[in-house]
C-alpha cells in the first residue's frame, strides 16, 4: 500500500538500534491492525555512519532527511569514538541534522506516570501528577555560535573558547512556540536565562519581556535565572508548565527534569522546524532524551519507552494521528501499572524484563485495545 507518511529511521549507536528496532514493531502493528502504513527508510548516523563512510552524517542521508516527513532517531556516541577529531565525532552528525533542518524548537515533556511515582529519587508528593514541558532552543547559542576554538598563547599554554549568541528573531520565534504550547496546556510560561551575568541573557530577557507584553494575552509569564530554575525543579517542579530556555541551559535542565520522572529511559523529545507557509510542511526529528548508554548496549537492558514515546510524539506533531498516540501511551501506562520494569526503573516487588519483553507487553496491550 502506498503511503504518504515518509519516516526516515536513524538508529545510530549504542542502545539506539535496540530501542528503535523495538519501536518498529509498533510501526508494523499500526500497519497490520490500524491500516496506517509508513514509507520507511533507514540510514546511518553518528559512529555507525563514521564506521561505514568516514563521516557522522553523509550528504545523502541529509538529503533523505530533508525529503522525509519525520525522522525517528535513536542515539549517537560511544567511547570508541572519543579520540576522533571534533568534526568527526558522532554528536556532530546529530548537530548537523538539527542545524541544516533548522529544528529550532525542541520539546522535552517530563511527565510522571501514576505507576512510577515511587521510582523518582524525590518524594512522592513533590512529583505526583507532574506534567511539565521544557522547550529548548536547539539551533543557536553556544552549540553553534562563532568564534569558537582552541588557540595557542604566547606563554605556551592554550585557550579554549566558545561564544553564546542569540539574535532578536531567534528569541522571538522560540518565545512564540512557548506561548502556543502553553495555551494548549496550563497557560504558564517561564523564560529562563542568566541576565544577571550574560549579555545574551540580557537580550533574551528584554526580547521575551516585550514579546510577552505584546502577545501573551491571558498567559501567566515569568522570568527566572537558570541556576534558580535548576533549584526550583528539584524543590517544587509542579510550579512550572512550559519552561523556555536556550540551547545549553535546556540541555542541562531537561536532564534534570528527566530524573524527576524516575529515569532518563522514559523521556521523549520532538525537534521541530517552522511551518512552511506554502507547503504547510515542517521538518521534524523525534528522539529520546537519553543517550547511547554504551555501558548497557547490546545487553537487552535498555528501556524502549522513551523511543516509543518519541514515535508517539511524531504521531501527534507530524502525522496528525492523536488517537493512535493515545493508544500507545495508554498501553505503556497499563504495562507500567502491572509492575513490568526494565532495569532502569526496577523496584522491589516488580517484574524485571528485558528490552524486547517490555515491548512484547506493550504490543499485547495494544492488541487488546482494538
Ligand atoms: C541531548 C544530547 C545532545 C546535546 C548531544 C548528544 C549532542 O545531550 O540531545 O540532550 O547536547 O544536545
Ligand atoms: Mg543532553
Amino acid at each position: 500500500m502506498a503511503s504518504n507518511r515518509k519516516l526516515l529511521v536513524l538508529p545510530g549507536d549504542g542502545i539506539g538500534p535496540e530501542v528503535v528496532s523495538q519501536v518498529l514493531r509498533v510501526v508494523d502493528w499500526l500497519a497490520a491492525k490500524r491500516s496506517v502504513s509508513f514509507d520507511l527508510q533507514e540510514g546511518l548516523v553518528g559512529g555507525a555512519a563514521y564506521d561505514s563512510h568516514g563521516t557522522p552524517l553523509t550528504d545523502e542521508t541529509l538529503s533523505d532527511a530533508l525529503a522525509a516527513d519525520a525522522i525517528l532517531f535513536g542515539s549517537v556516541g560511544g567511547p570508541q569514538y572519543d579520540d576522533l577529531p571534533f568534526e568527526l565525532k558522532p554528536e556532530r552528525g546529530l548537530l548537523r541534522l538539527r542545524k541544516e533542518m533548522d529544528l529550532f524548537a525542541n520539546l522535552r515533556p517530563a511527565m510522571v506516570f501514576d505507576a512510577m511515582v515511587d521510582s523518582s529519587t524525590l518524594k512522592k508528593e513533590v512529583i505526583e501528577g507532574l506534567d511539565i514541558l521544557i522547550l529548548r532552543e536547539l539551533t543557536g547559542g553556544i552549540y553553534f555560535a562563532e568564534p569558537r576554538g582552541i588557540e595557542d598563547l604566547s606563554d605556551g599554554t592554550k585557550k579554549g573558547f566558545d561564544t553564546n549568541l542569540y539574535t532578536t528573531p531567534e528569541i522571538e520565534r522560540i518565545g512564540r512556540v512557548a506561548m502556543d504550547l502553553a495555551r494548549k496546556r496550563r497557560n504558564k510560561v517561564t523564560s529562563v536565562e542568566k541576565a544577571n551575568v550574560m549579555m545574551s541573557g540580557v537580550l533574551w530577557r528584554d526580547v521575551m519581556t516585550k514579546l510577552f507584553e505584546n502577545e501573551a494575552h491571558g498567559l501567566e509569564t515569568e522570568h527566572m535565572y537558570a541556576d534558580n530554575c535548576g533549584m526550583q525543579l528539584v524543590r517544587n517542579p509542579k510550579q512550572f508548565d512550559v519552561i523556555v530556555t536556550d540551547n545549553l541551559f535546556g540541555d542541562m535542565l531537561s536532564d534534570c527534569a528527566a530524573m524527576l520522572t524516575g529515569s532518563l529511559g522514559m523521556l521523549p523529545s520532538a525537534s521541530l522546524g517552522a511551518v512552511d507557509d506554502t507547503t504547510q510542511k515542517r521538518y521534524a526529528l523525534y528522539e529520546p532524551v537519553h543517550g547511547s548508554a554504551p555501558d548497557i548496549a547490546g545487553k537487552e537492558m535498555a528501556n524502549p519507552i522513551a523511543e516509543l514515546l518519541s514515535f508517539s510524539m511524531s504521531l501527534r506533531y507530524s502525522f496528525d494521528m492523536p488517537e493512535d498516540a493515545d493508544l500507545i501511551e495508554k498501553s505503556i501506562q497499563a504495562v507500567l501499572a502491572e509492575g513490568i520494569r526494565t532495569p532502569d526503573i526496577m523496584q522491589e516487588g516488580m517484574t524485571l524484563v528485558s528490552t524486547s519483553v517490555m515491548m512484547d507487553n506493550i504490543v499485547s496491550k495494544l492488541d487488546r485495545s482494538v
